[in-house]
């Protein structure tokens, strides 16, 4: 419950988004015969018949049908009511809500329970709990308390998943699975019990082989910690000093790790028992302790939840700043964007999209109208297949009885209801050539696990972190509309203009060459400061810097300087021509080998030096900006520089209007969504017909608060 510490964590970084700126289904959808032939599309909700008297299945059932639904997502929570007592397994009642939901034409996709452990379980087995940062053990009572390496709880989890699949494996309406539920998010981010020391010491041995080989790579002749036994080698929990940094960015790694093969046991279990069905798990995007390509790699595809409204409340709630009215939906965008990357690019599901007040102690704002309508097709214009809202009815018991549904306490419409299900038809009749076709992007922006995990053990500065400085730089680039791949630093970079990396301090020697060959075969690389500054195993590295990227950048880093008081500005030269920029809170000082100086430093003893480089590298360019620019001028700089690199959009937006394209078979959709509660318009110069309204436009397009419309070149 109220995993709201972490989701704070998750948004802290919102504040500083400046602005947004063929058909061929999946193999499951081929093979799983439960899917009705018409209805290859995935738009739900989130049905809860554990929580409602059976009385009313019948009535929820028939009212979700007439929506245009066609599926549900149940049972995630329900582990108490399916193994009541250990080993005991019920099922009836669950068979019957799937037997009344198929009847109706709603395909189920079933939930594993283990986020949830029942009672009997947390009293019998006191060992499961997880161990949070400070060494705190949690309690039951809520949810998601227990620890990923816990041998009791993954074989008591594996044993409901298996009768669960068992049960289910051949009924009829079943037709793919959700594994547990939000494995980032609980209050305590990463665990460091007993059982998750004994993992890591087991991971260390697989990685490492020999202590040797640990001692020397982490460098633990630093205050005596040669560890002369596996056994000795501890978690990171607080311990009077800071920790190895080798270690902890292990153990974060480990961490991930022990997450993966958690859900990897239900994973090649459903494999085994149920292989028409498909199988996926659901996150919240930008949360980074679980390396989600690696969580997704084997499953069928991305499932993420997204709730903007609630971001909302806790942008309010962290400061009394106004919120920049497309801050929220950058942070949607990125989220999506964030989705589909996970697996390369694949068409991904909402699994959970708000669609009411969201609020669990207090309520988050209520959806303007329009506004569900509009978040849900940004997500489909960021490459979404399929969407579930979150939920069918408000919970009138429990810690989310604040977290409105579609249907209200008192069972009666929600406000947005009608949206849903108009949304629900348009959808449909887009069909699955849409919802399945490519998102079209030209830029690409790394997010790299061992960064950002580095970062937040030795920020360099307090006040620096990884996930806002990707934020921003997302949040930057986005206006150009050009469509934004969030890549892993091993990606193939080959389909770009143009890669932006920032805050790249862990820089791998394969990332290196990667970058080397993207650059020299005509790419452009923008990067940031600290590039370079450690090995892939949390050592300084021994060259000047940018280390491994001295020759692609074409500059030496002469010093690094983290800001406090110091004020410290950027001045362009023509290359970037634009009003000076402030620097905040850090100043990497280039020393050009050959690299263009774009802009230098103004202030103090570095006044004059290089800040901005650019350096022609084979038939390519990387751009070095070594000042912590401020929003507005770092906007305007990378804007500039993916217009250089050839990025196009396809016709100007007003600000707050956000515009993505998707393309299949020869055809392009182009969305465009306003996310300002203005009427807004904007010139283009083709002929348009709009797929949701059937107006054919030229010259202008009109666009009404909070509206969308879908062109395509008539
Ligand atoms: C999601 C979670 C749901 C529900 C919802 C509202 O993150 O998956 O189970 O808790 O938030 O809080």
């Amino acid at each position: 419950m109220l995993p709201s510490l972490s989701r704070r964590e998750f948004v802290s970084g919102a504040a500083v988004l400046v602005s947004t700126a063929g058909l061929r289904l999946p193999v499951w959808a081929r093979a799983a015969a439960s899917v009705p032939a018409a209805d290859q599309v995935l738009l739900g909700v989130d049905y809860y018949p554990d929580q409602t008297p059976e009385s009313l299945w019948e009535e929820d059932a028939r009212r979700i049908t007439d929506v245009g639904f066609t599926n549900v997502r149940i049972a995630e929570f329900a582990w108490a009511l399916m193994e009541p007592s250990e080993g005991k397994f019920e099922f009836a009642w669950l068979h019957r809500a799937v037997k009344i939901l198929s009847q109706n034409n709603i395909a189920v996709i079933l939930g594993t329970p283990s986020a949830a452990p029942p009672p009997w379980l947390s009293a019998k087995y006191s060992d499961i709990f997880e161990v949070n940062a400070q060494g705190q053990r949690l309690y039951p009572g809520g949810r998601r308390f227990t620890c990923p390496s816990n041998a009791t709880y993954r074989r008591l989890s594996l044993t409901i998943a298996s009768e669960m699949a068992r049960a289910f494996a051949d009924s009829p309406g079943v037709v793919g699975w959700q594994i547990d539920n939000e494995l980032t998010l609980g209050s305590s981010l990463r665990c460091y019990c007993n059982a998750c020391q004994t993992g890591f010491q087991a991971w260390l041995r697989a990685r490492y082989h020999d202590l040797e080989t640990i001692n020397r790579t982490w460098g633990t002749v630093f205050w005596s910690q040669t560890y002369t036994d596996f056994t000795q080698i501890p978690v990171p929990l607080p311990s009077g000093g800071d920790p190895n940094p080798g270690l902890a960015l292990d153990y974060d790694r480990y961490q991930s790790y022990a997450n993966v093969s958690f859900q990897g046991e239900q994973l090649e279990m459903l494999r085994k028992v149920c292989p028409r069905h498909f199988i996926t798990t659901n996150n919240v995007g930008l949360l980074d302790t679980i390396d989600m390509r690696d969580l997704y790699r084997d499953l069928d595809f991305v499932a993420f939840d997204n709730y903007p409204g609630f971001f909302e409340m806790l942008l309010h709630q962290q400061s009394s700043a106004p919120v920049p009215p497309d801050a929220i939906s950058a942070m949607s965008a990125m989220g999506h964007d964030f989705a589909r990357g996970a697996k390369g690019g694949k068409p991904f599901m909402i699994m959970e999209e708000q669609s009411g007040k969201a609020g669990q102690r207090s309520f988050g704002p209520q959806p303007e109208k329009g506004q569900v309508r509009l978040w849900t097709y940004q997500a489909i214009a960021h490459g979404g297949m399929g969407v579930n809202y979150f939920r069918w009815d408000t919970a009138t018991s429990g810690a989310e009885e604040y977290w409105h549904g579609m249907l209200n306490h008192d069972r009666s419409n929600s406000p947005a209801f009608g949206e849903m299900q108009q949304t629900v038809r348009e959808l449909k009749a887009l069909g699955p050539e849409l919802l399945y076709s490519k998102y079209v992007a030209e830029s690409a922006l790394v997010f790299d696990y061992d960064c950002s995990w580095a970062v937040q053990i030795q920020p360099g500065h307090f006040s620096l972190s990884y996930m806002p400085q990707v934020q921003s730089w997302y949040g930057a680039i986005s206006p150009s509309h050009s469509g934004i791949d969030i890549v892993g630093p091993l990606s193939d970079l080959s389909p770009y203009k143009i890669v932006f990396a920032p805050l790249a301090y862990v820089v791998s020697e394969a990332q290196a060459a990667k970058i080397r060959s993207f650059v020299q075969g005509g790419g452009v690389l923008v990067t940031g400061f600290r590039l370079g500054a450690k090995t892939d195993t949390s050592q300084m590295v021994r060259t000047p810097l940018p280390g491994l990227l001295r020759d692609v950048m074409g500059v030496t880093i002469e010093d690094y300087v983290p800001i406090y008081s110091a004020k410290q500005g950027v001045r362009f030269s023509a290359g970037l021509a634009g009003a000076d920029a402030s620097c905040g809170i850090w100043a990497d000082i280039l020393q050009p080998a050959g690299a263009e100086v774009l802009g230098a430093y103004t202030n103090g003893a570095h006044s004059g030096k290089a800040a901005v480089t650019a350096n022609k590298f084979g038939k390519g360019k990387a751009i070095y900006i070594g000042a912590d620019l401020d929003a507005a001028s770092l906007a305007r700089v990378l804007q500039s520089l993916s217009g250089s690199a050839g990025v196009r959009q396809p016709f100007n937006v007003p600000r707050g209007v956000e515009l993505t394209v998707r393309s299949a078979g020869g055809k392009q959709w182009i969305f465009l969504l306003n996310h300002t509660s203005d009427a807004q318009t904007m010139g283009n110069s083709k002929n348009f017909t709009d797929l949701l309204t059937r107006e054919s436009m030229t010259g202008k397009i009109h666009l009404g608060a909070y509206a969308v419309r879908i062109l395509q070149e008539a």
